[in-house]
């Protein structure tokens, strides 16, 4: 089933076949791009044969994966992906906009979008026979492999920053693996992992670093891809206004720039095979804590200089972003931007995004906090159709949804003591 013909660097061009590299270039530690076999894919496959499988995970789009099926059809590693897109009208008349979606990542099997990625390289890790997996993490990739590699017995050994909030912490501790507490920052956290994964041989999971989580992340753009085409068909039905829209808005949270590259490469991909017609704009948002790309596309450079980074939005906390580049080119190939929000604004988002009935941690809510203000100041109008990529769940820090809301009261058990409170 594989269509893969092997990888190409994101910076210099050079083209490798599937078992000459593992992570990044070897000339200039570029990220590579897993090269699909498109012509091969598009003699065998057409839109239809896709969209009309049963099967809903991102397994669905097995043909544009680098990998084979996984074994076994019942366990979480198969309920990745295929999440719901929820209509937010209020929110969209709030903000007076005509549309406008969320699609709601934090309903994958660990609570996040970076299940999407570890599915994708535990299946290669089994397919390569890797004894042990390792991942840096912030906490939502840890989990993500934590609870991929237990679902099929895969060791996994997960490095932290010791201030990884303690239910993502908790969640890597009750998949079971092997998890490691750095006394310093994620990017400490990754740099020990690589050394690590050299040292014993383990097979290293870290975000940007291992061509195979692109892969895995692309699969968003296929789901979205589908949506928007059987949204079409509704309003063609009703002969909506939209039917001369531009194009769909993406609006994507970004620490390393993993998720909005493979955003990206999902598009990519189907643009290649000819089943899109043209690109969606993607914008990424970074809290301004945690800036380093978002700096780097408004210096109009590809060159990413690292900051000191600080935001609540810990899983968007990061020094040197380790996909910056191709985040760079996101916005620039598909005429998006790049937009920072503080963490007054972010925590602002998880309230707002809550009284949907939708609960986003700090780094899934900073999507919507750069939409509010891309409002604000122009940037999308108000008949631009726009979804929202909400990343991850919001139990998975409480101490930073609880600074987003005010503490219930207490009370005595009495009928008085809630009359005097309402
Ligand atoms: C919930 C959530 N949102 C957004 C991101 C940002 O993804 P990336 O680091 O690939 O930019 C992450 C990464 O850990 C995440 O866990």
């Amino acid at each position: 089933m594989k269509n893969f013909n092997g990888y190409k660097c994101s910076i210099c061009g050079t083209e490798y076949l599937p078992g000459q590299v593992t992570y990044t270039c070897p000339k200039d530690g570029g990220n590579l791009d897993v090269v699909l076999d498109y012509s091969g894919i598009q003699k065998k496959f057409q839109p239809e044969d896709i969209t009309s499988r049963r099967e809903t995970s991102l397994w669905r789009y097995l043909p544009l994966l680098p990998v084979d099926e996984p074994a076994g059809s019942s366990t979480p590693l198969h309920a990745a992906g295929w999440t719901p897109v929820f209509a937010l009208p209020r929110l969209a008349e709030k903000l007076n906009l005509k549309h406008l979606w969320l699609k709601d990542e934090s309903r994958n099997p660990t609570a996040s979008f970076k299940d999407r990625a570890s599915a994708v390289v535990v299946t290669r890790a089994r397919e390569i026979k890797a004894e042990v997996v390792v991942t840096a993490s912030t906490g939502n990739a840890g989990a993500a492999l934590a609870g991929m590699s237990a679902a099929v017995g895969q060791k996994a050994v997960i490095f932290a920053p010791k201030s990884a909030p303690q239910a993502k912490v908790a969640q890597l501790l009750i998949f079971g693996a092997k998890v490691l507490l750095v006394d310093g920052t994620y990017d400490d956290a990754f740099d020990l992992t690589v050394k690590c994964a050299d040292e014993f041989g383990w097979y290293c999971r870290n975000t940007g670093y291992n061509p195979f989580t692109l892969e895995g992340k692309k699969t968003a753009a296929f789901e979205i891809w589908e949506w928007w085409m059987e949204a079409h068909r509704e309003w063609h039905k009703k002969d909506s206004p939209l039917d001369n829209h531009s194009p769909l808005t993406i609006f994507v949270s970004v620490g390393d720039g993993n998720i909005i590259s493979g955003i990206h490469k999902g598009f990519k991909d189907l643009l290649a095979l000819g089943w899109i017609p043209n690109m969606p704009r993607i914008i990424g948002v970074q809290s301004e804590g945690s800036a380093a790309i978002a700096n780097a596309f408004n210096a109009n450079t590809e060159v990413i200089t690292p900051v000191s980074a600080t935001t609540i939005a810990d899983s968007i906390s990061v020094d040197l972003p380790r996909d910056g580049v191709r985040a760079v080119r996101a916005a620039t190939q598909t005429n998006g931007t790049y937009i920072t929000v503080p963490d007054s604004e972010i925590i602002k988002a998880i309230a707002e995004i809550g009284k949907m009935g939708i609960f986003p941690e700090p780094a899934g809510a900073t999507a919507y906090a750069g939409l509010v203000k891309a409002v604000a100041s122009g940037i999308v109008k108000s008949d631009d159709p726009i979804l929202v990529m909400n990343t991850g769940s919001g139990l998975k820090d409480i101490r930073a949804a609880m600074q987003a809301v005010t503490e219930a009261p207490i009370i005595e058990p009495t009928l008085d003591a809630v009359k005097k409170i309402l």
